[in-house]
């Protein structure tokens, strides 16, 4: 069994924790698509999947923190302001501990461990990005919303009209990414949703 075998079963088995915590917020289809778009943006921007593959798979994790009524007021198109900033923190912040426990339990690299526990607490927040991994990892976890599985989804979370959120996405998307493969994917990704909302 070769070092890729051994990578992708690790992979699965962080899936596999992660889910019960996912489920809560019903987001694991968003992490499925966000840790594909980390594939897609690694192979263009490089990135050490060590780092970013179980930093992306467990950054949501703390949502599970929280419950429905909060998480309605933290994210989202509609939300906003001091109390939404708090709620928000503390799924980044939840979500470390979680990750933590997660990654402990797999007996993974402490070295790794730390990196991605520190992309984690910042995914959502920071508007800078220490490293080439949390580039990779923040641009990925915005794709989502540009991807057609997401953005149709995102529509039905959180209640909004398809136009409103195409004009969004549309307005601010030059200056969400780090990376210039992900500004040219939601590019590109943008100009179907606007077909499809038409
Ligand atoms: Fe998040
Ligand atoms: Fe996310």
């Amino acid at each position: 069994m070769g070092i890729e075998m051994n990578w992708s079963k690790f992979i699965q088995r962080v899936f596999q924790s992660a889910e019960p915590y996912l489920k809560k917020r019903g987001d694991i289809l968003h992490t499925q698509v966000a840790h594909q778009y980390t594939l897609v943006l690694m192979k263009q921007e490089g990135g050490d999947k060590k780092i970013v593959e179980p930093a992306i798979i467990l950054h949501d994790v703390g949502w599970s923190s929280l419950d429905p009524i909060q998480i309605q007021a933290a994210y989202g198109v509609r939300s906003g302001g001091k109390e939404a900033d708090r709620l928000n923190r503390i799924h980044e912040r939840e979500g470390a501990v979680i990750a933590l426990q997660i990654l402990q339990s797999l007996k993974y690299a402490p070295q790794f461990t730390d990196e991605i526990i520190s992309i984690i607490q910042r995914h959502d927040s920071g508007i800078t990005a220490r490293s080439i991994e949390e580039q990779v990892v923040k641009d990925a976890d915005k794709l989502w919303r540009f991807s057609k599985i997401g953005f149709w989804e995102e529509i039905e979370r959180q209640e909004l009209e398809p136009a409103e959120l195409y004009q969004y996405l549309l307005t601010r998307y030059p200056e969400w990414f780090f990376t210039d493969t992900a500004l040219i994917i939601a590019g590109k990704e943008i100009k179907k949703r606007g077909v499809e909302t038409m």
